[in-house]
């Protein structure tokens, strides 16, 4: 089997994150989103991954973070779409690179519990045409929704449907088998002008195809907005294995689940886990709470955060009120305002948003 990851897109849930970022290169508990997806595939036994990009800085950045893929032990094709015209039409750019394998297609800036190497050796061993990944959810109108009839077999699939008739959402990790190619030749935009992958498995289905459903159980999440972020850095951060690699010096508190990456040094300060700190970063005379994640290169000072995201080379720095439900881009700097008059002094980005007392 081969892997397609798409990883193009505009991510524009995420201004202004994704202004100069990737969308997919945001990491949650410090390692990319896309990142966690190749080694989800790669771990399912699968080597040979292609990735579809944009054509624009975001994809240069993909490229660059991913390489050739040697990293990982896998062979890495970069796909460049000219424009996000839909999930389809990133299949449909895909067939020279996937040929007549069956393939699994995941989302990038999608994250699932527990991997995909079960759902891949089920698919791998079946004669389906499809293998499709359903998830109860609580607001189905922003997903594909799946419809099931009393056998659990799909009846119908609808795209972001107004009024849902089901709360099982088509989670980002779908398996083909060749006719997928046949269906998103034949099937039009949608009215978001987009080829949606939802209608091109109706069209299996529509076709006598056998797509077979798999309801997932544990958690998921699609990365699409800052909330959505924190959540799968919440769950990451409790899942994965801790280890402190760096210096915790003989005045600070290290407790629960942390991870302290090397060259990191942590200086009369509290870390209270589950929470990360990257390489190179200091933290002085702070607090770090529970579900934190400090990127590489940030200093933070005379300061406390807790339920935060911030990327590389940050210094947040005697900051009077902890810093809470934040996700901080890279090289931003908050620190007490150095002159008269006293005052908020704030340079922002588009679409930042800034909560104060
Ligand atoms: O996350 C699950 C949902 O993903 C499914 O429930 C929906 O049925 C499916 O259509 C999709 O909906 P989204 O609206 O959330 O998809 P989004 O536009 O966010 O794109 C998902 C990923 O695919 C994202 O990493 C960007 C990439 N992408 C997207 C488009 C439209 C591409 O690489 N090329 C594209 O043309």
């Amino acid at each position: 089997m081969k892997g397609l990851i798409l990883s193009g897109g505009t991510g524009s849930r995420l201004y202004p994150i994704t202004y100069t970022n990737a969308k997919q290169l945001v990491p949650v508990a410090n390692k990319p989103v896309l990142f966690r997806v190749i080694e989800a595939i790669h771990d399912a036994g699968i080597n040979d991954i292609g990735i579809v990009v944009g054509v624009d800085d975001n994809a240069r950045q993909v490229r660059e973070a991913v390489g050739d893929g040697r990293r990982w032990g896998v062979k890495i094709t970069f796909i460049p779409q000219e424009a996000p015209l839909g999930l389809a039409h990133a299949v449909k750019i895909s067939q020279d690179f996937l040929g007549s394998d069956r393939f699994v297609m995941f989302l990038g800036d999608n994250v699932i519990q527990g991997g995909i190497s079960d759902l891949i050796r089920r698919f791998e061993t079946s004669d389906w045409d499809a293998q499709v990944v359903l998830t109860p959810v609580s607001e189905p109108q922003h997903y594909g929704v799946a419809e099931l009839d009393d056998n659990g077999c799909i009846q119908k699939l609808v795209e972001k449907p107004r009024q849902p008739r089901s709360n099982l959402a088509l989670v980002g990790i779908y398996m083909f088998s060749e006719p997928i190619f046949q269906a998103v030749n034949g099937i039009n935009p949608s009215w978001r002008g987009e080829l949606e992958i939802t209608d091109a498995i109706q069209w299996l289905i529509d076709h006598d195809y056998r797509v077979e459903p798999h309801v997932h159980r544990g958690w998921w999440i699609d990365t699409g907005k800052p909330i959505d972020m924190l959540e799968a850095n919440n769950r990451v951060l409790d899942e994965i294995d801790h280890h402190v690699l760096g210096y915790v010096d003989r005045d600070s508190q290290v407790n629960g689940k942390v991870t302290i990456e090397k060259g990191a040094e942590v200086i009369n300060s509290v870390i209270r886990g589950p929470a990360i700190i990257g390489e190179d970063t200091r933290i002085v005379n702070s607090y770090v709470g529970p579900f934190t994640s400090i990127y590489h290169g940030c200093v933070i000072e005379s300061s406390e955060i807790e339920h935060s995201i911030v990327l590389e080379n940050c210094h947040i720095v005697d900051i009077p009120v902890r810093l809470e439900d934040s996700v901080i881009g890279r090289n931003v700097i908050i620190t007490r305002s150095p002159i008269k008059p006293k005052a908020y002094k704030m340079i922002l980005g588009d679409n930042s948003q800034v909560g104060i007392l």
